[in-house]
Parts: C-alpha cells; sequence; structure tokens
C-alpha cells in the first residue's frame, strides 16, 4: 500500500530560533485554550493551538486534515511527523518572530524533542484538573465560529446568550470530538504519552504546576506571577 503523502515543509527563517516561547500543558478540557486567549492580551505572544490549526485542515479538506481526521475522531494522537510539520510552517510566519505561546503542544517525547530544535522554551505552564472534571468541561463547552473564543454552557456562558462576549457573533460551533467517549480515549492517549513531558520539562526546570479547578480568573493570575 503507498504511504499517505506528507505535508510539504516550506524553507525559510524559523523565526522562532531567537526567541524563546511558552507551552500551556494539560489535558483535555484543562482550559489550555480558554487561558491562551487571556494570556495573548497580557503577554502579545501568539497562540499556536495545534489542535485549532488541525480543525482548520480537516475544515480546508486538505490531505493534512484528511489524514488527521481519523485520529481526532477516535480521540488519538496525530501522528508526530505530521505535527512537526505543521509547527514548523507555522513558525515561519512574521507573528511568531517574538516568541509565541503553543497551546497542545508538545504532547509527546519525539515532539518536544523536535521543538528543541527549533526554539528555546522558557515555561512550561501544567493546568492541572482532575479526571473526574474533564467529562462536563468538554461535554458542555462551545466556541465561538468566527474568534474561537471559549464558552461553557454552566461554567462560563456568554454574559448575552447566544452573542460572543468578543465579537458579538452567534455563529456558535460544538467540537466533533466533544462527547463522552472520545474524551475518555483523549484522557487515556494524555495518561500514556503526553503526562512523561512533566517530568522531562520538570528536569530542565522550567515547568509550573498551576491549579486548573478553581475560578477562570485566579488561574490566569497565578499563570501571568509564573512568567514573570
Ligand atoms: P486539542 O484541540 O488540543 O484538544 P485537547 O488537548 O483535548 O484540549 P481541549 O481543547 O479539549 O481543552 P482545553 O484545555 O483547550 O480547554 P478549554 O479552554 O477549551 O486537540 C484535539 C485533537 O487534535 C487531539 O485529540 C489530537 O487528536 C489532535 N492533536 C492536537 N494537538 C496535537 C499534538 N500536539 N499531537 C498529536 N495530536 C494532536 O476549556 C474546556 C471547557 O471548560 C470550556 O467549555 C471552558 O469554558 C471550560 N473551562 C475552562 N476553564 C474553566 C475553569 N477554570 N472552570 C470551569 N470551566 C472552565
Ligand atoms: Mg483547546
Ligand atoms: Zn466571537
Amino acid at each position: 500500500m503507498a504511504c499517505p503523502a506528507r505535508p510539504t515543509v516550506k524553507t525559510g527563517t524559523l523565526h522562532a530560533g531567537n526567541m524563546e516561547s511558552i507551552v500551556l500543558f494539560g489535558p483535555p478540557g484543562a482550559g489550555k485554550g480558554t487561558q491562551a486567549q487571556r494570556i495573548m492580551e497580557s503577554t502579545g505572544l501568539p497562540q499556536i493551538s495545534t489542535g485549532d490549526m488541525l480543525r482548520a485542515s480537516v475544515a480546508a479538506g486538505t490531505q493534512t486534515g484528511i489524514e488527521a481526521k481519523k485520529f481526532m475522531d477516535a480521540g488519538q494522537l496525530v501522528p508526530d511527523e505530521v505535527i512537526i510539520a505543521l509547527i514548523r510552517e507555522r513558525l515561519l510566519e512574521d507573528d511568531a518572530s517574538n516568541g509565541v505561546m503553543f497551546d497542545g503542544f508538545p504532547r509527546t517525547i519525539p515532539q518536544a524533542e523536535a521543538l528543541s530544535r527549533i526554539t528555546k522554551v522558557s515555561h512550561v505552564i501544567a493546568i492541572e484538573v482532575p479526571d473526574e472534571r474533564i467529562v462536563e468541561r468538554i461535554c458542555g463547552r462551545y466556541t465561538c465560529g468566527d474568534c474561537s473564543a471559549v464558552y461553557h454552557d454552566t461554567f462560563n456562558p456568554t454574559a448575552v446568550e447566544g452573542v460572543c462576549d468578543v465579537c458579538g457573533s452567534s455563529n456558535f460551533k460544538r467540537r466533533a470530538d466533544d462527547n463522552e467517549d472520545t474524551v475518555l480515549s483523549r484522557l487515556g492517549a494524555y495518561h500514556q504519552q503526553t503526562s512523561p513531558l512533566a517530568d522531562w520539562y520538570d528536569n530542565q526546570g522550567i515547568f509550573h504546576r498551576i491549579n486548573g479547578d478553581r475560578a477562570i480568573d485566579e488561574i490566569t493570575e497565578d499563570i501571568l506571577s509564573a512568567l514573570d
């Protein structure tokens, strides 16, 4: 059987080479996307979410999207080489020149090793939430289809029902992988393949544990202190 085509890697300057980047780390539903949007406002660092990039590739019907979709729908990690190629391409963009904030990347030791060859990571912020909280968070999530703001039916609804607080849109979406079965697979993948990275980064002295089972504002405050 022929190998599926892999995305090609553009050549050019990897802007992130000369600066320091931040990693937001944690299980599905920990609040990585929620906090990334707030930290972006305070630090100016652009959010690079591999999950958002993959969903955009799926929606656009690209080869990467077609290949990634079967893993995402099953709640499994997309192969490292696909993710690393996406990241390398993203870091060619001009807004990556002063540092970036990775959301949901790296998720395996090979991804972290590849990242260490591209850019220096200054802080890994681990948002810790007990497993029993995850399903209720994921199953109540909805996002703005226009600006990607993240909401929750109970824990973080829009101020005005049906209207995005950030951009005023009424175009809300729920993710295809936000159902209980897939969440349990995603959680399994997190514990088996991603959580070993905690020791890997802890050994480098850049790992910050943040209690993510609190009010959203308190968590943001702690993350900003850790970044000081
Ligand atoms: P991805 O999109 O990264 O999903 P995930 O890691 O499962 O994380 P989520 O986006 O579900 O959660 P979050 O931590 O961002 O939480 P959020 O802020 O939305 O990845 C999806 C898939 O893509 C993966 O399964 C995999 O297949 C693939 N993939 C992506 N990156 C990959 C990689 N590097 N390698 C391989 N495969 C990759 O919050 C969740 C909900 O909780 C929201 O409703 C929010 O309003 C609410 N909430 C947030 N904070 C709080 C709080 N403090 N209290 C109460 N509710 C809260
Ligand atoms: Mg997210
Ligand atoms: Zn919006």
